[in-house]
């Protein structure tokens, strides 16, 4: 398939749209190393991690993807001050690094919460009352559609389109970095309130 039927990245990466890349080739699995939690939103911003995920992959255009992933497997998104940083180190420009941090759905220039819970609001969820449970999340935790993340950035609430786990239906997952994603089946309400605390126990 050529890039007149796909999307093509601004880093000239001709592929399919990002939700469908997520896992793909173009997003190497992050080396264990990186996996680990060792610095979070409320650590000053160390331009040590970056030049250490540089290091790991090299410093040429070609790393640009798995260095933002490395460094937003550290932060949990991607600081600002390191679009300059990195464009510096690889020799690009900076509306290059910032054009694919942009392009792809997962990245995210927003801090995040410690958990991401991503509430299914698809076909199959919808109609099986996935909205109830999102909006028990908003109730307990103080969020709305528009504050997605928690004050305290334990929690970032979202939905999506289906997580492929219909028949787990009303389904939502919860991912957290360094940790293996969740899926929370046949989901109720008075189980979300479980849900919040049982994270709260592991913040
Ligand atoms: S619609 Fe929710 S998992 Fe598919």
């Amino acid at each position: 398939m050529s890039c007149e039927t796909r999307k093509q990245s601004p880093d000239g990466v001709c592929g399919l749209a990002a939700p469908q890349m997520a896992g793909g080739p173009y997003f190497p699995e992050t080396p264990a190393k990186f996996r680990k939690r060792e610095v979070n939103m409320s650590t000053p911003f160390d331009y040590g991690v970056v030049d250490e995920v540089i290091t790991e992959w090299g410093a040429h255009p070609g790393a640009i993807i798995p260095i933002l992933q490395g460094v937003q497997e550290r932060y949990n998104y991607l600081p600002k001050a390191i679009f300059p940083y990195i464009a510096e180190k690889l020799k690009v420009s900076e509306a290059r690094i910032y054009g694919v941090a942009t392009f792809y759905e997962n990245f995210s220039l927003e801090p995040k919460g410690k958990f991401i819970i991503k509430v299914c609001d698809g076909t199959a969820c919808h109609v099986r009352k996935s909205i109830p449970n999102l909006e028990q999340f908003y109730k307990d935790l103080g969020l709305s559609e528009k504050k997605v993340t928690t004050d305290d950035l334990g929690f970032t609430v979202q939905t999506v389109a289906c997580l492929g786990a219909c028949s787990l239906a009303p389904a939502l997952m919860v991912s957290t970095s360094g940790a293996q994603d969740k899926v929370y089946a046949n989901v109720s309400p008075t189980q979300v309130s479980h849900i919040i605390s049982e994270l709260r126990t592991q913040q």
